[in-house]
């Protein structure tokens, strides 16, 4: 039986020629032409001045916080349903973590709630664009300036995707990307920073490599870490890069042929995209109706040759910090979170795929 994985990344272009362009001018570690090419047209592609390549996204998240002098006694704003990474840097970041539920449409940080968690105390918030659709960032920058609060745009999962006709990642103070295999464009692990502050960048690039400083070698003027990626990731990453734009029409066209045929599927209700978002698609988000039990539905799908994941957990369920909250408080995180899950969605996903996947849906809803 064929098997329809959740995600797969195509590595088609430039790939294996930069590649192999680095073992054949042995520029295989952290420094060569490759990152400095994938930070340039990374930064001129969202029309930002600075970028910094890295480790990964979690590493690029860590460094935002910690360029922005985060740390204790500070408080750090953070959607509930999330994939774990913000949560986990704003606790490294020896911060304390402020949960805030999302909003049942978008999936984003709920406004309202933000401004409700705020304390003195409050620092910044991690801004993350969930599933491909943009927060509410008017709402949200207009909160930040009335508090005075940082912003770090955790873009993770949406490149490519506009709120209101401005492009994601260009909104806060810091912006994160990640590029793991799994993401819209990858360099096999991977993250990046953009800013178009030149002291936090400046910042970012000496924390990124042990709190060097950037005029004298080996002189370390900040505690800092080795986040750096390397040329064979950014080789990776320069040749994705040159095809965004055509990955993204791709995934528009079967987000659209998705969407035509889950639209009488009964029993789910696909993610619905607000009209000032122009959204990216990445995994495909449904949210299944109450009677359905959503672990029991993904294992009947499997049977029909569909790997589907569920969606991730409440950050609050996390063992480490579960004690701290109860689940009355994230209603829409915990609700959404238990009757979610996404479809298979990658480049190489067809019309024909597409077919299978739905009708397994209904045969597995019925
Ligand atoms: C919203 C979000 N933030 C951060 C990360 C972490 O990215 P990375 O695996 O590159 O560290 C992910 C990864 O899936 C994510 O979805």
């Amino acid at each position: 039986m064929k098997v329809i994985p959740i995600y797969e990344p195509t590595l088609v272009g430039n790939e294996k020629k930069y590649l192999i362009d680095c073992i054949d001018t042995v520029w295989i570690s952290s420094q060569g032409k490759y990152i400095t090419d994938f930070e340039r047209a990374l930064a001129d592609y969202h029309g930002v001045q600075h970028c910094i390549a890295t480790s990964n996204c979690t590493t690029a998240l860590h460094l935002a916080l910690k360029a922005l002098g985060i740390g204790e006694n500070d408080e750090v704003i953070c959607p509930d349903l999330t994939f774990i990474a913000p949560a986990n840097m704003i606790l490294l970041s020896g911060a304390k973590l402020k949960l805030v539920d999302i909003d049942k449409e978008t999936l984003a940080l709920d406004p309202v709630l933000i401004e409700k968690s705020i304390t003195p105390q409050t620092k910044a918030i991690i801004v993350v664009h969930q599933f491909g659709h943009s927060a509410p960032m008017d709402e949200i920058m207009a909160i930040a300036e009335k508090y005075n609060l940082k912003v770090i745009e955790d873009n993770a999962e949406s490149i490519g995707g506009y709120y209101k006709g401005k492009m994601l990642g260009t909104f806060g103070d810091l912006s994160c990307f990640s590029f793991f295999g799994n993401k819209v464009i990858t360099s096999g692990e991977g993250g990046a920073i953009l800013t178009n502050n030149a002291s936090l960048a400046l910042t970012c690039k000496e924390l990124r490599d042990h709190g060097m400083s950037s005029e004298k070698k080996y002189h370390h003027i900040a505690l800092g870490y080795n986040y750096r990626m390397t040329n064979m990731q950014a080789a990776v990453g320069v040749a994705q890069l040159e095809k965004i734009e055509e990955i993204l029409k791709l995934r528009k066209e079967q987000m659209d042929i998705y969407y035509e045929m889950l639209s009488d599927v009964p029993g789910v209700t696909p993610r619905s995209f607000k009209d000032w978002c122009s959204p990216v698609h990445w995994l495909l988000t449904i949210t299944l109706d109450k009677q359905y039990d959503r672990n029991d539905i993904i294992a009947k799908m499997k049977t029909f040759g569909v790997e589907c994941r569920p969606m991730i957990n409440p950050v609050h369920h996390a063992v480490y910090l579960r004690d701290g909250y109860s689940d009355s408080e994230f209603p829409v995180s915990v609700d959404i979170s238990s009757r979610s899950l996404h479809l298979p969605s990658s480049n190489k996903i067809t019309r024909n795929d597409i077919v299978i996947i739905v009708d397994a849906l209904r045969k597995c809803l019925s």
